[in-house]
């Protein structure tokens, strides 16, 4: 169905994909592409076809300051809470690059489109909100794919960027994504670069029947 070209660029770009703070260049992303990377992430999967997901894209430099103000006193917070040893690793991490970026994407989340009867969110109602964190993934490596850079924001309060974008109702803003073009993705996350966590080897994350048990490869190599 695709050809071998088309399948590895594929993975190369799920390889690339990086969260972007400092290596944004400072220009805007085309209406174009924008629009391809927002169709993207519309195409993504969702729980009874309910596509809970909104974008709010925010480019005004005001409104984009007004936001990373907001941020750096979240950051701050968070920073305060830190034992001594983890705040002097997190003191240079930088948690975002919104201004810089000079586009920012609001990604919604509507528990109540659809209706009360949404086929596959009868029993695990978080499948609305798992749709809507897939159509930010589809829009992730799409970007990756154009050459730009995302960067996903989480530290805000939630009812300053509800109001900040006159969110109403049950709708709930569940991420603020920074996207712009790049000067370079970097090959390893910032967070493993500088020394805040590492990530664990997928020999680790995948088991066998049970949570816990280990998996052991079977050679289904062809002889
Ligand atoms: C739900 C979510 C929230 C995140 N929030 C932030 C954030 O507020 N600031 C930040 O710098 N990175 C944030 N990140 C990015 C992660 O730190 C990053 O994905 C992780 O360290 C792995 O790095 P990589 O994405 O470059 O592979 C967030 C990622 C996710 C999935």
């Amino acid at each position: 169905m695709f050809s071998n070209e088309a399948r590895n660029a594929l993975y190369d770009i799920i390889r690339m994909r990086r969260d972007v703070r400092a290596e944004f260049a400072g220009d805007t992303v085309t209406e174009d592409v924008l629009w391809r990377i927002l169709a993207a992430a519309h195409h993504a999967p969702s729980v009874g076809n309910t596509q809970p997901w909104d974008f709010v894209v925010v480019q005004d430099e005001q409104r984009l300051e007004a936001f990373a103000e907001h941020v750096a006193g979240c950051r701050q917070a968070f920073a305060d809470s830190l034992p001594e040893d983890r705040r002097h690793t997190f003191d240079p991490i930088k948690v975002e690059g919104i201004v810089e970026s000079r586009t920012g994407i609001v990604v919604t989340y509507d528990p109540e489109r659809g209706g009360k009867h949404i086929l596959g969110r009868h029993t695990i109602d978080d499948s609305g909100l798992f749709s809507a964190v897939l159509a930010i993934q589809n829009l992730w490596l799409a970007a990756t794919a154009e050459g730009l850079g995302v960067g996903w924001v989480s530290f805000y309060d939630e009812p300053f960027l509800t109001e900040f974008i006159g969110a109403e109702g049950a709708v709930r803003p569940i991420a603020w994504l920074c996207v712009g073009p790049v000067t370079r993705l970097q090959e390893v996350p910032d967070l493993e670069r500088f020394g805040w966590r590492r990530g664990r080897p997928l020999t680790d994350a995948v088991h066998r029947d049970r949570f816990g048990d280990a998996y052991e490869q079977q050679d289904t190599a062809e002889a």
